[in-house]
């Protein structure tokens, strides 16, 4: 029996931070949780814990994520809710942007994994499940971008592009088969506590920093886990862990071009923060 109604879950990247945190609440409300990560050991330390099921699975791999839905879906019955949570950012270099920085190809392999890794592989979750959920009239897809996804991450194009992108997509899915019975939720946090903001698993501390830069409203992943399966759960489409990042895209959809120069502001604002003393 489980409180919240999800039998089996998934949840992508759920070896480490806010993957983990979901993989906890929703064993916690009583789910079967599939922890699958690139990071194996770490993928069993949380499923032993909860008592879930570990697997090894690189999300860039579409054939991996087919294999393991039918895998577990043999194994458990229907998957009710699929957590693309998995995701990476590598910053710009140093000239920013356009940053060619350790050359071409190295660059060039940083954007194609945000775009395998934040982007492709919802698409890969999807391609697996919509057909199964839409044939069983139910079903939710919950995918992770974040507050960069409808703002920017100053200091990292490819991650700011490609979870814009799938913010996109995550819209797609729900105006395609939302009155099919499909539930599809994305996610835009702002800064949560975890490795991606250089705090480590467990750490107290909420002072990480994206290159150093001090981040305002660091939240801790066991909090933006509850308010993205309470919210998921309520049915909401957009899922905003921090309430200001409402304010900022209003302020973005009423006036585009002020907010560019208000992010320009911020940003020599940190340049400044950064250069030696
Ligand atoms: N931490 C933040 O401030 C923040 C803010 C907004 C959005 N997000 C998003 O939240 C999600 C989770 O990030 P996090 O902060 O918990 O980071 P994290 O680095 O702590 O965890 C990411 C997890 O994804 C796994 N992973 C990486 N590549 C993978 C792959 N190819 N296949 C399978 N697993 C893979 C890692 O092993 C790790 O367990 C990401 O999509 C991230 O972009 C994070």
């Amino acid at each position: 029996m489980t409180t919240s109604g999800i039998k089996v879950a998934i949840v992508t990247g759920g070896g480490h931070g806010i993957g983990r945190a979901l993989c906890r609440r929703l064993a916690n409300d009583g789910a079967l949780v599939i922890v699958a990560d690139i990071d194996e050991p770490a993928a069993s330390v949380v499923a032993d814990e909860i008592g879930g099921v570990a697997r090894l699975l690189d999300v860039s791999d579409e054939r991996a994520i087919a294999r393991l839905v039918e895998d577990i879906e043999d194994a458990h019955g229907p998957i009710d809710m699929f957590i693309s949570n998995a995701g990476v950012g590598y910053g710009d270099g140093s000239s920013g942007a356009i940053s060619t920085e350790g050359g071409m190809n190295p660059v060039d392999d940083r954007w194609d994994a945000c775009w395998k890794i934040n982007v492709m592989a919802h698409v890969y979750a999807a391609r697996a499940l919509v057909p199964r959920m839409l044939a069983r009239g139910e079903g939710h897809l919950v995918n992770i971008a974040s507050a960069a996804g409808l703002l920017s991450q100053i200091g990292d194009a490819a991650y700011s592009a490609t979870k814009h992108a799938a913010v996109g997509f995550a819209e797609s899915l729900a105006i395609n088969y939302g009155d099919q019975g499909l539930a599809v939720s994305v996610v835009c946090p702002q800064a949560v506590a975890t490795r991606m903001i250089g705090i480590e698993d467990d750490s107290d501390s909420m002072d990480g920093g994206f290159g150093g830069n001090a981040v305002d409203g660091v939240m801790p992943p066991n909090a933006v886990a509850d308010i993205v399966i309470d919210q998921a759960l309520a049915g909401r489409f957009l899922i905003l862990t921090h309430p200001e990042v409402a304010t900022y895209v209003q302020r973005k959809a009423s006036d585009h071009d002020r907010w560019i120069s208000g992010m320009q502001r911020f940003r020599r604002e940190i340049s400044q923060d950064e250069s030696p003393a």
